[in-house]
């Protein structure tokens, strides 16, 4: 498996993922995932396997000490496969260089295996937030101190 950054040429294989992880009302259309791309205050980076896009992860960098996880897919052909763990720790390492100390990411009450990856990883629950992704669909605000040592890797 090899992690790059994503390019345009990467936007649609990318929307074509989201689109397989996410109800249509919550995958990002094209051009948000263009935005990202080309943001210097964002970072995208995919993940391939025998050169195809198996995955990807977008951070937003929100503030001079705090980021956010705007979405991280595997595509479910890739699933279980252990790429969420590496484009995990990939997007830490990269936050930690620039000296990012809080991570914070929502995530579906309901999206178990996001969950149960997020939580090998250090991330806690900060609070609730109700209809993050319409009218009774719920999310979690989850959040990690990137300087505390304790969880450094989910691996
Ligand atoms: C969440 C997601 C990124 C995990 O990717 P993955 O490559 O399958 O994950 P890995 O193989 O690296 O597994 C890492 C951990 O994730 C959790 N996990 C993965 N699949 C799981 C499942 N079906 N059920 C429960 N936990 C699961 C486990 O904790 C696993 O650790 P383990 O292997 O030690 O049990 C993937 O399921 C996905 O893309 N889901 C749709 C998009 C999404 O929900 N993204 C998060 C948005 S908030």
């Amino acid at each position: 498996m090899i992690l790059r950054e994503l390019s345009l040429s990467d936007v649609e294989a990318a929307a074509r993922i989201d689109r397989r992880c996410f109800a249509a009302w919550i995958a990002y259309p094209l051009e948000i995932l263009e935005e990202c791309v080309m943001s210097s205050t964002c970072e995208s980076v995919g993940i391939e396997e025998d050169e195809v896009l198996a995955g990807f992860f977008i951070v937003f960098y929100s503030g001079p000490h705090s980021a956010q996880v705007v979405t991280i897919d595997v595509d479910p052909d890739f699933r279980g496969m252990g790429f969420g763990k590496v484009m995990m720790e990939e997007l830490e390492n990269r936050a930690r260089q620039k000296d990012i100390r809080r991570m914070f990411l929502q995530v579906s009450v309901k999206n178990y295996p996001a969950q149960s990856l997020y939580k090998k990883f250090g991330y806690h629950v900060r609070r609730i937030l109700y209809h993050y992704y319409g009218p009774g669909y719920h999310a979690y605000l989850m959040e990690k101190d990137l300087s505390c040592a304790e969880a450094a890797s989910g691996i």
